[in-house]
């Protein structure tokens, strides 16, 4: 890849320095970064060590805070144990056990609260309820719900009890749950009767009772929520409901503490062959990385209501959702449905119920809903808002600045958060009361964050606005730990291609005059529609299962709202001959991108 073909298509001189009102109150102030940044820089693994240590509740301390004998399969905080439900929930009871935790609202308009002595109740009734299924540490559970506070219940009672909990996004199709399911070896799946979304009930059980008609043998359980109340079947023997799982189970549940290394969770995201990846990440590094750049990025203070509006079968969710701001004892909005139903003013409309002030969304999100002009979110009350975030994709200066004007009414920063399943936290970005903002760009990386561009030959890009590889020199706590049982492909997708001396994200970059980072796009086979990943090699062998179609080509096609869309290039068998051939592993990566 020549330099010369890496060139921004975004040319945006605007700046816009944080509000002086913001900064006065921000958690993180000018001087607080400039120290933060020469402690990192004087002491990378003690600036992560000192913080680990203050930020995190530990069973047993560590003393080693950093192992890289086995490198690039770095290990931090590896002789420490902890438990992750236990620093997103026990640590809250005694301060702010009534606070909130959890403001749902389901697609239908129903709502439910959940306050952090709740949520802690549920959590260990529905843990108990695990174990007296024979689920402990180490065993695999897989996660196909929609988005309803059962979701989160779920992933933490996993954590309690040291299971590994592994989310599918409730929109992906049997194939692809199955695929996940073999992959992990799961022995039990949590789903729902369905869920609502775009005014119509998902039917998740039915997909998952597709997904095990196939194979899938470790699977001894499905535990089912009951949500949309539509009938579905139950298998006796293997199929249990929620409700009645929990039932009699106490409302407390002594937590099994982990190392630090023990896997919190794999998330599977696409790469450039067909199959899936399932990214393994680390308990105590992914908890303390999600909760400071929770303080640091959404500056969380305890009258915040923070509404982070991705799914929680995306890493976002995972971190933004389920994690970083339950280890901060914020409150958090969970949103079940669709921007649309009943209209596109259903994003600010639940701003204004929930009095949300700090708002995450993606790009996508904001130029669809842009398109329907100023008069929707005008109809709202915005004013509790004082903080906006995006990620997901590059965001285009004009969204930027349509969020910044009509959304922020001009007063709110924008944090423009770049990072990656594998990440596990966001790495470059804004710090609200200190960075001045550029459209477009997503600026500077975090304290501690050692990220670079460099040339094809590994050597860094010195002169300003040449692009780039996006790598990360230095390892840090919430980077993921290996690619699940397949650590060859660890290696080969993120260090080989510069002798393991770097993390080399897949995203071309450049960096202006200023040193702020802007992101290209990515330079392997991967797209990013909505924000979401999908490979076009999965899509591909999602096509060619198919015995109709003899011949699949996929590319990326510029898209106005998505950013990008899937063009797909098919060359059908003749008529009669169907062209016959095994499923291939990781075949049908998704329900809505082989449509
Ligand atoms: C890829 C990661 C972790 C967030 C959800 C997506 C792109 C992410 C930005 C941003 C430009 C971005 C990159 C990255 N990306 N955030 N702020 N600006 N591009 O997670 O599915 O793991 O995808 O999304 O290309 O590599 P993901």
């Amino acid at each position: 890849m020549a330099d010369k073909n890496i060139k921004s298509v975004l040319l945006e001189e605007r700046t816009f320095p944080p509000p002086r009102e913001f900064t006065a109150r921000a958690r993180i102030k000018p001087a607080d970064a400039e120290n933060l940044r020469r402690r990192a820089r004087e002491d990378h693994v003690g600036f992560w060590a000192d913080l680990a240590a203050a930020e995190l509740t530990w069973q047993k301390p560590f003393t080693k805070a950093f192992d890289d004998s086995d490198a690039p399969n770095y290990r931090w905080f590896s002789d420490g144990r902890l438990n992750a439900s236990v620093n997103c929930l026990d640590i809250h009871l005694n301060e702010r056990g009534h606070k909130t935790a959890l403001i749902f609202e389901g697609e239908p308009g129903d709502v439910r609260r959940l306050s952090y002595r709740e949520l802690h109740a549920e959590v260990c009734r529905f843990a108990n309820a695990l174990k007296a299924q024979g689920i402990g540490r180490g065993d695999r559970v897989i996660i196909y719900m929609p988005l309803v506070p059962e979701i989160v219940i779920a992933m933490h009672a996993c954590n309690r009890i040291g299971a590994i909990h592994s989310v599918v996004f409730g929109g992906f199709s049997a194939p692809a749950l199955r695929d996940r399911i073999e992959d992990t070896e799961a022995r039990v799946v949590i789903t729902a009767d369905g869920g609502w979304r775009g005014g119509q009930a998902i039917e998740l059980k039915a997909a998952a009772d597709k997904a095990l008609s196939a194979g899938c043998p470790s699977v001894q359980r499905v535990i089912v929520l009951r949500r949309t109340g539509k009938p579905v079947a139950m298998q006796p023997g293997r199929d249990l409901w929620w409700h009645e799982v929990i039932e009699g189970h106490a409302a407390a549940c002594e937590p099994e503490w982990v190392d630090a290394e023990h896997p919190l969770f794999v998330l599977y995201t696409s790469g450039s062959t067909g199959k899936p990846k399932g990214v393994q990440h680390a308990t105590g590094g992914y908890l303390l990385q999600t909760k400071l750049t929770t303080q640091w990025v959404f500056d969380l203070r305890d009258d915040d209501v923070f509404w982070c509006t991705a799914d929680v079968g995306w890493v976002t969710g995972h971190s933004y959702v389920a994690y970083g701001p339950l280890a901060m004892g914020a409150t958090v909005v969970l949103y079940e449905g669709t921007p649309t139903v009943p209209d596109g003013g259903r994003f600010w409309r639940n701003c204004q119920n929930h009095g949300v002030t700090v708002f995450y969304t993606a790009p996508t999100a904001i130029r669809a809903l842009m398109k329907l002009g100023d008069e929707l979110p005008g109809k709202y009350d915005l004013k509790r808002l004082r903080l906006l975030g995006s990620v997901g994709e590059p965001i285009n200066p004009e969204a930027w600045i349509w969020y910044h004007r009509v959304i922020g009414n001009g007063r709110c920063p924008i944090v423009d958060t770049w990072w990656q399943t594998e990440t596990g936290a966001i790495l470059i970005s804004p710090l609200p009361g200190v960075t001045s903002t550029k459209p477009g760009s997503c600026t500077q990386p975090l304290p501690g964050i050692d990220a670079d561009i460099v040339d094809d030959r590994g050597n860094p890009v010195k002169r300003a606005d040449a692009g780039g590889y996006l790598v990360i020199r230095k390892p840090w706590p919430s980077m993921l730990r290996t690619i699940w049982r397949n650590n060859d492909r660890y290696i080969a997708g993120y260090w080989e291609k510069f002798d393991n001396r770097y993390y080399v994200a897949g995203d071309s970059a450049h960096r202006d005059k200023d040193g702020y980072f802007w992101i290209m796009g990515r330079i392997d086979d991967v797209l990013n529609v909505a924000g979401h990943r999908l490979g076009t090699m999965e899509i591909e062998s999602a096509l060619v299962a198919h015995p109709r179609v003899a011949e699949a080509a996929v590319v990326g096609k510029p898209h106005e709202i998505k950013g990008e869309a899937v063009f797909a290039y098919v060359v059908t068998a003749a008529s009669g001959r169907a062209v016959r051939r095994p499923r291939s592993p990781g075949s049908c990566a998704t329900g809505s991108a082989s449509s």
